[in-house]
């Protein structure tokens, strides 16, 4: 078929907005002050259209949710502080800059959270990655297709951070912020370990406004970066819309 008559040309898509309301960000009003969020763009919305998809093939999630992480973890370094820093440039002229300072590290809250661990890795060359793995206890299964239905009592299973983490900035990674529940536990664990809360940074995908507003009252010296704050949490403590299970989406575990 020939698209060359007049007619068979498809009319232009109507222009897109580069700002989205996202209506969510009201049920959150005002957003707490500890939380950023990613730039509520058309371009970032259509990643997320994507990776929320549920007919989106896995490497397709796989590369879109690595693009939003990126994005992430770009904008939790912002939050670094950096000093005054001079240089010469190849002209011979001297450039008054700023340099970064402090030393980070990334500590993943298993399993999902190793998914955003090449992100980081991207962006900081040879950063040091801790592993923290949350499980739920006091529910009959363990898992969240069996999400306890009330107290859910949480448990640090395994640790491996850097010896001196104490020192270092810490950025928290873990993709979905439903009920905070596993992420204020290993703020906790990373605070017995001496890391002030002011120097930690809390990276995830998507959050649940019960579980940011939850997190912030808890540890409101912790900054949380978030792409996108959705409507909120079903009864199986799945964030809604949501895009299901991270760890099944990009691992495919069934
Ligand atoms: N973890 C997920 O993977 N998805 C949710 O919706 C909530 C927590």
């Amino acid at each position: 078929m020939s698209l060359n008559k007049k007619s068979d040309v498809p009319p232009p898509a109507p222009p897109l907005p580069a700002q989205i309301n996202n209506t969510n960000l009201a049920h959150l009003n005002p957003l707490p002050p500890s939380v950023f969020t990613l730039p509520q763009t058309a371009q970032l919305e259509a990643l997320y259209t994507i990776i929320r998809n549920k007919e989106t093939s896995r490497g397709d999630f796989l590369f879109y949710s690595d693009r939003i992480i990126r994005l992430l973890v770009e904008e939790g370094l912002n939050h670094l502080p950096v000093v005054a820093r001079t240089v010469e440039t190849p002209t011979g002229a001297v450039y008054n800059g700023v340099g970064f300072e402090g030393k980070i590290c990334g500590v993943s809250i298993l399993r999902a959270g190793e998914a955003m661990e090449a992100g980081l890795r991207e962006v900081c060359r040879s950063v040091r990655i801790g592993k923290i793995l949350i499980q739920r206890i006091g529910g009959r299964i363990l898992g969240r297709r069996n999400h306890p239905p009330k107290v859910v009592l949480l448990q640090e299973f395994c640790l491996q951070f850097p010896q001196d983490i104490a020192s270092r900035y810490v950025l928290l990674l873990d993709p979905m912020l439903a009920t905070g529940g596993s992420a204020m536990k290993a703020v906790e664990v990373l605070m017995e370990h001496g890391v002030p809360e002011e120097r930690i940074i809390f990276i995830n995908l998507i959050a649940a406004p019960e579980g940011l507003t939850t997190f912030c009252s808890r540890f409101p010296s912790v900054k949380v970066i978030t792409g996108w704050i959705d409507q909120g949490l079903n009864d199986k403590a799945y964030i809604i819309p949501g895009l299901g299970d991270f760890g099944e989406r990009r691992y495919e575990f069934f």
